[in-house]
């Protein structure tokens, strides 16, 4: 193998050596820095496609994508496998898994030994968010997947530039991956590759948040493995966040025009397949109205001067979207739901878990009205309608650059981030919880997201539609203590002279006794957003119920809408009873903090209670 330093294209030190002694562990037959180039891209297709990993689709139907299957054992991210390595275990708090990082260092390390011989070591340096911005920071992930470094090329800014940035002793988050199966048998012997190689009995996602590095070992998929999104851009910016005075959220960021032509930006933070992508891109149904897409996952925002307006000058928290792509959820997404993202992976898309048709495309659950008669599933088996299984899996995802959405907002890489209005939280809930309702302030707002519950998804490994708190749809991603997060939210709604974001709770999942959705969602949801332009420029009327401000009758506007009243009735009920049982079990929540626990959440729920039972 050739020394790396004397090829590394950089003269910082610190990086060079630990690409040095990453490769002395690991032992790859070679190494490789990145050059972020679309050949470099193109050639690891090829090399996917070569190793069986990949398979091109149709040339005119879906220009230079690729369909992958992944390993069955190897489809989401795993919770359980995920761990803050914090010095004291209080600090990852119950809501993570903690590990000691001496003892987890010492176990990875045999683990990562040796675990790239016969692979190529990529060292690929990444800036999540825009190249130089004052908001960005810059990672470098050594991997040793193509299908990681292709997937890295559209989801973040890969590249030279980076290096430039870096300098010879700039700051960077080292983030070192392995699909944890190298090309030799115990013996020494020579292997054959797999088509998704990765570790399916021994994945650990780790996290050491006192010396800001990540070590992912085992797993080949999404956020498991591209490791600028969740563990950089939420488990370790969340710490460098709380510790730099800033937010590091799991939220879409999207431009809302009303038909005069006024401007508001909303973030809005949803449990993992709970909507973020689908409202980042919709297509109003109310006309005049225009929603563009300024990120679909991730924000990272910072307080700073408005640029423009009649606040110029007043610091509002200002976000961007630390990702230069999207890794979207495949089934449900159709020209019907969400032509935007459909338009997106028209071309030069990676697909991970889809079906694939006999003329070559990529199909998945409701894209079509009618399924196809014949498919090959994600497991690469034959598929007709009959068969009774799904044809792609449920968290099949698609990757694409963000300049491909025909919605892309052009301040989308405004290094300086736009200026947030309206944060709305959500979450999947069958009951209870109402179409909308405006908090009271900001703590009573950061009470709502703090109590926040949502329904489970398939975007993470285990049991579907299990009902669990998703406080701002952070708990797997919060990179410290749960409550010490809390307390830096009500923080930064102390910061003087700042003017703040209005938080609205929000829930398009509300169902009927039949189990059908009562409210039409998707670009219906327009509704809603304009309810909330108008609180935020104080012309709709709401009223001030025990649960928060909700839409006075007749403010919300359902024209042409033909909704039922009765159904609207229901979507707009405070459900004094619902709420009034789920206290305990918010108290139960709270309790687990322990001393921790900010005492302005507690206080906002004995308002709740007292206001319940008024
Ligand atoms: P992550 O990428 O996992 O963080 O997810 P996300 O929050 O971006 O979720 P996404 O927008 O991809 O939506 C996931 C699923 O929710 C899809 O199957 C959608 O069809 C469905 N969905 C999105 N919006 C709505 C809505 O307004 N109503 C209903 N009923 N379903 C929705
Ligand atoms: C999520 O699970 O919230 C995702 C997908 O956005 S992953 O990148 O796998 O985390
Ligand atoms: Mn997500």
């Amino acid at each position: 193998m050739t020394s790396t330093s004397t090829t590394a294209p950089t003269t910082h030190a610190k990086l060079t050596a630990w690409v040095e002694q990453t490769a002395q562990l690991c032992q790859p037959d070679s190494v490789r820095w990145c050059d972020g180039s679309k050949a470099e891209y193109q050639e690891m297709l090829d090399i996917m496609v070569k190793g069986g990993t990949a398979r091109w689709l149709d040339k005119t139907k879906r220009p230079n994508s690729v369909l992958i299957f992944s390993d069955p054992a190897d489809v989401a991210r795993v919770e359980d496998r995920t761990f803050i390595c914090s010095k004291n275990k209080a600090d990852a708090g119950p809501t993570n898994n903690w590990a000691d990082p001496a003892e987890m260092k010492t176990k990875l390390n045999a683990l990562f030994k040796g675990c790239m011989k016969g692979r190529t070591l990529y060292v690929i340096p990444f800036s999540m968010g825009p190249i130089g911005s004052p908001i960005a920071h810059i990672g470098v992930e050594l991997t040793d997947s193509p299908y990681v470094v292709a997937n890295m090329h559209l989801m973040t800014r890969v590249g030279s530039k980076v290096l430039d940035v870096l300098g010879s002793d700039g700051p960077f988050v080292p983030c070192l991956h392995s699909v944890g199966y190298p090309l030799v048998d115990e013996k020494g012997n020579k292997k054959p590759d797999l088509a998704w190689p990765c570790n399916a009995t021994n994945k650990y996602i780790t996290h050491f948040p006192e010396t800001r590095e990540i070590l992912s070992f085992g797993s080949g998929y999404g956020g498991n493995a591209l490791l600028g999104k969740k563990c950089f851009a939420l488990r370790i910016a969340s710490v460098m966040a709380r510790d730099q005075g800033w937010m590091a959220e799991h939220m879409l960021i999207l431009k809302l025009t009303s038909p005069k032509g006024v401007v508001k930006f909303v973030a809005a933070a949803f449990p993992s397949a709970c909507g973020k992508t689908n409202l980042a891109m919709m297509e109003p149904t109310l006309k005049g109205w225009k929603v563009e897409c300024v990120g679909d996952d991730i924000a990272w925002m910072k307080f700073r001067p408005r640029k423009s307006g009649p606040n110029k000058g007043k610091l509002a928290l200002h976000a961007i979207n630390p990702e230069a792509g999207f890794f979207g959820v495949a089934p449900g997404t159709s020209d019907h739901s969400n032509p935007n993202a459909m338009r997106s992976v028209d071309q030069n898309a990676i697909f991970t878990n889809c079906a694939l048709t006999d003329d070559g495309d990529v199909w998945w659950e409701d894209m079509t009205d009618e399924p196809p008669a014949h498919l090959i599933d994600w497991n690469g088996n034959d598929w007709s309608p009959h068969s009774n299984k799904k044809a792609a899996h449920p968290n099949a995802r698609f990757t694409a650059p963000a300049s491909q959405c025909p919605v892309i907002a052009p301040e989308w890489q405004d290094p300086d981030g736009v200026p947030i209005d309206a944060i709305l939280f959500g979450g999947r809930r069958a009951s209870v919880v109402p179409l909308v309702n405006e908090a009271l302030s900001w703590q009573h707002g950061t009470f709502l997201g703090s109590v926040m519950s949502s329904e489970k998804t398939a975007a993470a490994a285990g049991k579907v539609g299990e009902l669990r708190r998703d406080p701002m749809a952070m708990l797997p991603f919060c990179g410290y203590n749960m409550a010490d997060y809390w307390a830096h939210w009500l923080k930064i709604g102390q910061t003087a002279n700042a003017e703040l974001p209005k938080i609205v709770y929000v829930n398009w999942f509300r169902k009927s006794p039949d189990g059908k959705f009562l409210w039409p969602g998707y670009g219906e949801n327009s509704r809603v957003l304009k309810w909330v332009f108008e609180r935020c420029e104080g012309t709709a009327k709401a009223v001030d119920t025990p649960i928060g401000r909700l839409p006075e009758p007749g403010a919300l506007d359902i024209t042409g809408l033909g909704m039922d009243s009765t159904d609207m009735a229901e979507l707009l009920k405070v459900d004094k009873q619902g709420w009034l049982s789920e206290v305990p079990s918010i108290r139960e929540h709270f309790a687990q903090f322990g001393d921790k626990m900010p005492k302005g959440l507690v206080e906002e729920l004995d308002a709740l209670e007292k206001r319940l039972k008024a």
